[in-house]
């Protein structure tokens, strides 16, 4: 390491394996350095770990070897096909909230029989696509999609096996954006109507009841809100086993935080422990849907330095990424620890960390202490989940291109869109 350093984190341990490493000074992902990365694939680029991707999958699963369980990977928090396929290989099942994201499970080789559909707002089409291929369960979000749901299933002649989303109005002390499980919010049905509606659903011709599922918010950095949404959902359990309704599997969502700064979400076995714990003596099977503890520090987002502009009140590094490529920042004021990839002995200086957007909102870090040049590469870390997927084409700019480093191999997972890519699909007036 180089002397008078803002030290980078590099210690995460959290749920937050890091194959993102400095070697001779310079930023590594696995066994390649990341100009190395920007030479060939140029920049804004996202880069992902396979080892670090596996590692967090493994990690998540190994507290809960023995039990009958499955991992729903939340494909929105990062629904690349070759990641995708990278954990339906590793036994993933995944948590869909679109026809879109089916087929791209699909595409990716990811097994029907262990796909979860949620969302409040499935419509009859997906409810089809979903039916065809089988999928193992549909978390049903409302009385009313319910209904639905057995339409579209009777119309097919077949029965659709169903969780209900409960909303256990538990607070997941959470940006209020990625809180879920209030009664204010618009996701699930309300924990009082719950038995109600499971009562409608068993009655339905074309209904399965299977579950119930829960999700309660996402980055929780608490164990107690999971646990007491959990209790909420126990007795729930109870309360239809007690009216003839019985239940196979309990889905507790996702959710599980990670380290971002100087964050301490519990470890995944803690997590696991203290789940487990309460389901000894329930015969059912357990589904988890984590996304961002299993990718959001899988990735990077290198971005190259494009001007340096020091004004009389701010210090401003003009990056080539933006909040189309990024969107956490400007969305939900989040912070991703940003890191120089070749840093320099020397002074710093403090810098808004800003793209080529054109609105204020537009920016990537406040106040970073880094000694910078133009054309130097910087790497934003923590970018594996909710990076790529929440990226948009505003100000006509193509999505970044994204790569999986293995061992000393390079793999582009996704090519940069071109300008001409981003209005074929538009026409001139006749
Ligand atoms: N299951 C359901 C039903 C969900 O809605 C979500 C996330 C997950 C699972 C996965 O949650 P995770 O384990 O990733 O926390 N764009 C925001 C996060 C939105 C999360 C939406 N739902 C962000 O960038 O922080």
């Amino acid at each position: 390491m180089l002397k008078n350093l803002p030290q980078p984190n590099l210690q995460l341990k959290n749920n937050n394996v890091n194959e993102f490493d400095f070697k001779n000074g310079t930023l590594h992902a696995e066994n390649i350095a990341l100009n190395q990365i920007a030479e060939e694939f140029n920049t804004p680029c996202y880069v992902y770990s396979k080892a670090a991707l596996m590692q967090a999958f493994n990690d998540f699963s190994a507290g809960l070897i023995g039990t009958n369980h499955l991992v729903c990977f939340a494909v929105k928090a990062n629904p690349n096909i070759a990641i995708l396929n990278l954990f339906a290989k590793l036994g993933a099942g995944f948590d869909i909230v679109s026809g879109g994201e089916l087929a791209r499970v699909l595409a990716a080789g990811g097994d029907p029989q262990k796909i979860v559909f949620s969302g409040v707002g499935k419509n009859a089409d997906e409810m089809r696509s979903a039916l065809n291929a089988g999928i193992f369960c549909f978390n049903v979000e409302s009385a009313s999609e319910l209904n639905r749901l057995n339409q579209v299933a009777g119309e097919m002649g077949k029965i659709a096996p169903v969780s209900l989303r409960v909303n256990p109005n538990v607070d997941a002390k959470t940006h209020p954006y990625i809180s879920t499980g209030l009664k204010n919010n618009k996701f699930g049905v309300a924990f009082e109507d719950a038995i109600a509606v499971y009562e409608q659903a068993a009655a339905m011709p074309n209904i399965a009841v299977h579950g119930v599922d829960c999700h309660i918010g996402s980055q929780i950095t608490e164990l107690a809100p999971f646990i007491e949404a959990l209790d909420l959902i126990l007795g729930l359990v109870d309360t239809l086993a007690a009216k003839n309704i019985p239940i196979s599997h309990i889905d507790v969502g996702g959710g599980i935080g990670i380290t971002y700064s100087d964050e301490t979400p519990p470890e995944f076995k803690t997590y696991a422990q203290a789940i487990l714990a309460k389901l000894t003596h329930k015969n059912v099977k357990i589904l988890f849907e984590p996304g961002r503890a299993l990718v959001g520090n899988a990735g990077v987002l290198l971005t190259k330095v494009e001007y340096l502009k020091h004004t009389e009140s701010k210090n401003f590094a003009i990056v080539d990424a933006a909040m189309n490529d990024l969107m956490r920042p400007a969305l939900y004021d989040a912070y991703h620890n940003i890191v120089a990839v070749n840093p320099r002995d020397g002074e710093t200086n403090v810098y808004e960390i800003v793209g080529p957007v054109c609105e204020s909102g537009d920016f990537l870090g406040h106040d970073r202490a880094l000694n910078l040049a133009e054309g130097d590469l910087l790497a934003i870390k923590s970018a594996g989940a909710y990076g790529m997927s929440m990226a948009s084409n505003y100000n006509t700019r193509g999505r970044a291109a994204e790569v999986m480093v293995d061992g000393d191999k390079l793999h582009l997972i996704r090519q940069r869109e071109k300008a001409a890519d981003l209005f074929a699909l538009e026409h001139l007036l006749p």
